[in-house]
């Protein structure tokens, strides 16, 4: 029988549609030098777990050259290795490596902005007003009778205005730190400059782009620059209350043009490269990037902001098919990622939980408990692989480990923390290094320490403590991504119809069918030989509350 969605050999073009691919935040992975930064031949030596987790391919976070001001996010060079993350000799050996052990590499692309320390941005300052490297960037003067205001009330997404005054007087944009210049997407400069860059990954044998804020290249530059007034300020509620596409720097029509373009470039390799957006808008305007003769995917955040509950679950898991087929792309489901707070915390916070507030609190205010966490993410995470399309998954989720809430303020590297004036805590709590081991240095992280201080908590859930250990989420995430490769057909799912409150309960292919207990209660077992359950199951009778089974 063929099988041609599932089959996700290095050949196949559609090799995406359904596939696992596991991110990596490279300098809390694997630490091979021991400097306590991850760096890429930590990330080598460490491909194996990868391989034997089952996953087909892997998505690296930034591993240019970087201040780390925005944690890799700020690139001075697209083209280059950090020096102290190695060399292009260390990336192509990765790359080697993972091919050989049959997973994809995917890296990260971030076109929006560049860092502050870029060449073209040292060269924009220098330059002066008017000059052509200042073009390469959003220049501007400011407003006031000596240009004291910013140009715009335009708003940074990590707090404060997004417009930095320079010493000769200009701005200059920057919708995240002001150490990320924003780049202007309508110079022709800065569309082939990209372009060499996606061929010069590509050339390497890089797979696929992970997009970074797609959804903002293109702005609305034509002066008077306009303010936002009432708009809000940033993200997707900014984007429900104004017309689809008018927003002055999100989510604009021109942006499809530009993917358009990179389809092409995509287009010359064999395979053809994926790409992936991440756009933080509204659902139906997400599936425009996910085209095929764009992007081909965009990262469905609908699934991840939503709570535990089989009704909520039920219309975005239907509405997000439904955006992705009428688009011609596989639906792409996310739980976890280097920007939110880890699942196995944030599914069982009371709804409505000001997160940002508990985290503040060092996650004591709600104190969560930590068991019915991790049982309702084992249960979240085999509901998320038995979804028609691929699935993401963030470094440490495969381990159950939670988000490290309690960081104390003076480790915080995040400038989200600095840059709201210590208002927002920011997202270091999902990026501790890695346990590998539950004693030894860092936990098997490195010889050196770890960047961001590791909980001893973290000794229960390293990787060896947890191979080869009957139930324990490590081995709940190899036997179902085995299982997955194995019962993957198609891209639907039929729902049981009548089925009690609170539970979801379809079949994907006649020999797998997935039910999910989201209410308080237990309810019935459905006929069948259990194929796998996120958690033990006390008999033959009962699903008990926030579990999920496969049965055949
Ligand atoms: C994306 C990244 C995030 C980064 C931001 C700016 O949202 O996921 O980590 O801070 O873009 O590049």
């Amino acid at each position: 029988m063929t099988r041609p969605a599932a089959d996700l050999s290095s050949r196949n073009p559609d090799w995406w549609r359904q596939a696992v691919i596991y991110q990596v935040y490279p300098r809390s992975f694997a630490d091979a030098d021991g400097d306590g930064l991850g760096d890429l031949r930590g990330i080598t030596a460490r491909l194996g777990h990868l391989a034997t987790l089952g996953v087909d391919a892997l998505w690296l976070s930034p591993f240019y050259p970087s201040e780390l001001a925005d944690g890799g996010y700020d690139v001075a060079d697209h083209r280059d290795v950090d020096p102290r993350l190695g060399t292009l000799e260390d990336f192509d050996a990765m790359v080697a490596e993972a091919h050989r052990l049959g997973l994809k590499v995917v890296v990260d692309l971030v076109p929006n902005h560049t860092s502050h320390q870029h060449a073209w941005f040292q060269e924009a300052l220098a330059a002066g007003p008017g000059s052509a490297a200042r073009e390469r960037y959003v220049f501007r003067p400011g407003k006031g009778a000596h240009g004291e205001l910013p140009p715009t009330d335009w708003q940074s997404v990590f707090g404060g205005s997004a417009w930095q005054r320079v010493a000769d007087g200009e701005w200059y944009l920057h919708l995240f730190a002001s150490q990320q210049p924003d780049l202007n997407w309508d110079s022709e400069e800065v569309r082939e400059d990209f372009r060499t860059t996606l061929r010069f990954w590509s050339d390497r044998g890089v797979d696929g782009f992970r997009v970074d804020v797609a959804h903002g290249l293109a702005k609305d530059l034509t002066d008077p620059l306009r303010d936002l007034g009432n708009l809000g300020a940033t993200g997707e509620d900014a984007l429900l209350s104004v017309a689809p596409g008018s927003h002055p720097y999100w989510d604009r029509d021109a942006v499809h043009e530009i993917y358009r373009d990179w389809r092409r470039v995509f287009d010359t390799y064999s395979p053809p490269r994926t790409a992936v957006a991440e756009a933080w808008v509204p659902d139906a305007r997400r599936a425009l990037y996910a085209r095929p003769d764009e992007l081909g995917q965009a990262f469905d955040f609908g699934y991840l902001v939503t709570r535990w509950d089989a009704a909520e679950l039920r219309r975005v898991i239907t509405g997000s098919l439904a955006t992705a087929h009428a688009a011609g792309a596989s639906a792409t489901w996310v739980l976890s990622n280097h920007d939110v707070v880890r699942h196995a915390s944030r599914l069982v916070l009371p709804p409505g939980t000001d997160e940002n507030a508990w985290l503040l609190s060092g996650g004591r205010a709600p104190a969560i408990d930590r068991d019915a966490g991790l049982r309702r993410a084992r249960a979240a995470t085999l509901l998320m692989l038995a979804l028609p399309g691929s699935a993401y998954l963030y470094q440490g989720e495969e381990l159950g480990l939670p988000e490290v809430a309690d960081l104390p303020t003076e480790v915080l590297q995040d400038p989200i923390w600095e840059q709201t004036g210590h208002v927002r805590k920011g997202r270091d709590g999902c990026r501790v290094p890695l346990p590998w081991t539950p004693g030894g240095p860092s936990y098997g992280f490195g010889s050196g320490g770890a960047w961001l201080p590791q909980p001893e908590s973290f000794a229960a859930y390293a990787v060896e403590a947890q191979s080869g250990v009957e139930g324990s989420t490590l081995e709940l995430y190899r036997t179902a991504l085995r299982l997955r490769r194995k019962l993957l057909e198609g891209e639907t799912l039929t729902w049981t119809p009548q089925v009690l409150d609170g539970v979801l309960d379809f079949t994907r292919t006649p020999g797998w069918r997935c039910v999910a207990n989201c209410s308080g209660a237990p309810v019935p077992l459905p006929p069948g030989e259990v194929l796998l359950a996120s958690s033990p199951l006390p008999g033959t009778e009962v699903l008990p509350p926030d579990t999920v089974v496969w049965v055949a």
